[in-house]
């Protein structure tokens, strides 16, 4: 089959069409960003993930999969052609999507549909988008013989491939067979190991995507919040995690407790899909709950970290991790964005590390001679720290050197996060442990 992708060079984009080549498919990824295309070309991913880069010069090598700015020449002769755009917060701030890629993209794709070809929604928009660009393109190219389509994304940063490549199931919209037939052809591996197939109409599945982010960020939510109680009554949110969550009707997954949620995904959806209930006079209450809870779990953080050290005051943190999560350099929304400033208005001083974020993290928190230093390794940032704050997990935070941390350091608290160490583990090795919700 050919494919091609609009927004190729942008995160699903790439992912998307790197994977859909390793499918065997002829994959034309399209950006307008001529500079992340040129140096996509030169082997320069624009974006981190584990396993993209190896898939992406695979399949170029192996001539499936190519990257141009020219629109025309993904959509001539495709059977597919995948919209994969930025669906960003909308700038009025109303938690609306912005569709000025999604349309834009339905504009330029109309006019060089020469052949019957499926276009595809894979970015996550508000429900009615993909009658939206069925119009759009009709009214632009009243002759083009296509169909519309809506195949949601359920893929995780750090682990994109993965769950591209193992999906618990691919979620097709349509309103007819012929589409069906193409997406089946396309996803034709995954059907051969038994992947499930959802095929509904366009409105369920662009639902299904809002309201799986929507449902997974209820849970961290909720797990979150238990942890707050779990401290006050002296019980391990970890094991009540893993108590409730061998219910399958529970389910252990997503149940977590940490800093809150973040990245480009939770916190835009959920607040997408709450303005979507409101116009449609539905009260979203769950969801709306699980937002404020998130900003709340946030701002205990700060709050735990100050109990730690007394006062943030002239302290020196040592800040582990700050993206969102690890195996990313995505800083979006990333809990630290809320959580350091509070520190540093407060008089501390940062020794930030991250293995991939510092470069991104710098824009929002930039470096400065006095309150915050950007280092190279965790035990650079331990020197004369009166607390490590564990932010993000990344593996390499798993295995510290404990004692060598401890040694470097001035002050002996760590608070920890993301619960990557043991309370009893940590309190024998003369730290003043403090964790979530245990
Ligand atoms: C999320 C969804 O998991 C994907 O299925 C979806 O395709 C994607 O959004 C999207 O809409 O494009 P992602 O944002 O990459 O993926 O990351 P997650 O692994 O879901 O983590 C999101 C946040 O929740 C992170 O800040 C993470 O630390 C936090 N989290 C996750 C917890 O605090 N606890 C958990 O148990 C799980």
């Amino acid at each position: 089959m050919k494919i091609g992708i609009i927004g190729g060079a942008g995160y699903v984009g790439l992912v998307s069409g790197a994977c859909f080549s390793e499918f065997g498919n002829l994959v034309i990824c399209v950006d307008k960003d001529q500079k992340k295309i040129s140096s996509i070309k030169r082997g320069i991913l624009p974006i981190y993930e584990p396993g993209l880069e190896e898939l992406i010069k695979k399949n170029v090598k192996l001539k499936r999969l190519f990257f141009t700015k020219d629109v025309q020449q993904a959509v001539k002769n495709a059977d597919a052609v995948f919209i994969a755009v930025g669906t960003p917060p909308s700038r009025r701030g109303d938690g609306h999507a912005d569709l000025t890629y999604v349309y834009a993209a339905a504009e330029e794709i109309a006019s060089h549909i020469d052949s019957y070809t499926v276009i595809v929604n894979k970015s996550t928009v508000p429900i009615g988008t993909a009658r939206k660009v069925q119009q759009i393109i009709r009214k632009k190219n009243p002759k083009a013989d296509f169909d519309i389509a809506s195949n949601p994304e359920f893929l995780r940063e750090g682990s994109a491939i993965e769950d591209f490549m193992r999906p618990d199931r691919v979620v097709i919209g349509v309103e007819k067979k012929s589409a069906e037939n193409v997406l089946r052809k396309i996803y034709n591996p995954l059907y051969i190991i038994e992947t499930p197939m959802v095929v509904t109409n366009l409105e369920t599945a662009e639902l299904i995507k809002y309201a799986a982010n929507s449902f997974l960020s209820v849970k961290i939510s909720f797990i979150n919040e238990i942890s707050a109680l779990c401290e006050k009554v002296g019980a391990d949110v970890n094991v009540v995690a893993k108590g409730i969550g061998m219910d399958k009707r529970i389910g252990g997954k997503f149940l977590k407790a940490g800093p809150g949620y973040g990245g480009s995904c939770f916190p835009k959806d959920t607040r997408a899909i709450i303005k979507i209930a409101q116009e449609n006079d539905v009260a979203l209450r769950i969801v709306e709950a699980a937002v404020e809870a998130n900003l709340n779990q946030k701002l205990r953080m700060v709050e735990k970290i100050r109990k730690a050290l007394g006062s943030e005051k002239g302290k020196t943190i040592a800040v582990l991790g700050v993206t969102f999560k690890p195996e990313t350099d995505d800083m979006r929304e990333a809990p630290a964005l809320t959580i350091l400033p509070f520190l540093i208005e407060g008089g501390a001083k940062l020794r930030i590390h991250d293995p991939q974020g510092m470069k991104n993290a710098k824009i929002f928190i930039p470096e400065d001679e006095v309150k915050v230093k950007y280092v190279a390794n965790p035990y650079e940032a331990a020197l004369g720290a009166d607390a490590i704050v564990l932010m993000t997990e990344w593996n390499e935070y798993r295995s510290l050197n404990l004692d060598e941390i401890k040694n470097l350091m001035k002050g002996n608290a760590f608070i920890d996060l993301r619960n990557v160490y043991e309370v009893d583990e940590m309190k024998k090795n003369g730290f003043k442990y403090v964790s979530v919700g245990r």
